[in-house]
């Protein structure tokens, strides 16, 4: 017997071996985690859209439909959860004001003008100082006519989205969605 173990040890750590190996490569903190998939917008799911007339835009705010078949009230939004926030421009009258539609919402016009993305991945948010940490989200923006990542500072989607939503997961309507009484 005892002469078998050897072996077996070995191709144990072999295959232990192996499957490090294979793990994709080391996370880094940063914006470069989230990329927007392709068919995002066919795919996701529009859960809810944020009229804001004083910034005559519209928000669309989408997330991938594993995350939602998982969203529950009084828990932590799932890991992989993906949430797009597009934003469009409202409509405006003759003097600048935004036209509302028959139930007193904005009117969009078609096209995106800015997309913001936060992503939640087991083991992310190693790397923020306390100040900025988010849990295991990352945040990014995007090019909403390319889906390209845009580069520029984002500590400010951290800070706000902590020191207002730390409680809900970091989230503003996806948690408020979750925990909604349907
Ligand atoms: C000053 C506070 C503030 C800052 C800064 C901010 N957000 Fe938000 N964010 C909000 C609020 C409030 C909402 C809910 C929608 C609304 O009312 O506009 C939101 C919603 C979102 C959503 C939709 C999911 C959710 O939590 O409701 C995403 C995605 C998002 N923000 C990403 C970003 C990104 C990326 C940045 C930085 C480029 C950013 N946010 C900066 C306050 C902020």
């Amino acid at each position: 017997m005892r002469r078998a173990i050897a072996p077996a040890i070995a191709l144990l750590a072999g295959a232990l071996g192996a499957a490090a190996m294979a793990q994709p490569r080391a996370y880094a903190p940063g914006p470069q985690n989230i990329s927007l998939p392709p068919d995002w917008q066919q795919r996701f799911i529009r859960y809810t859209t944020v009229d804001k007339p004083d910034r005559r835009i519209i928000r669309n705010i989408y997330i991938n439909p594993e995350a939602y078949a998982a969203l529950r009230p009084g828990e932590p939004i799932p890991y992989g959860a993906l949430v797009i926030m597009a934003d469009q421009r409202a409509r405006l009258d003759g003097a600048g004001q935004p036209l509302l539609d028959g139930n007193g919402r904005l009117i969009p016009e078609p096209a995106f003008i800015a997309v913001a993305a936060q992503q939640k991945e087991r083991g992310w948010g190693e790397g923020y100082g306390p100040d900025l940490r988010n849990g295991e989200w990352e945040y990014a923006r995007f090019n909403p006519a390319s889906g390209e990542r845009i580069d520029g500072p984002l500590n400010a989607c951290f800070t706000c989205h902590l020191q207002a939503r730390a409680q809900q997961d970091f989230t503003f309507t996806t948690w408020d969605y979750a925990n909604r009484t349907r």
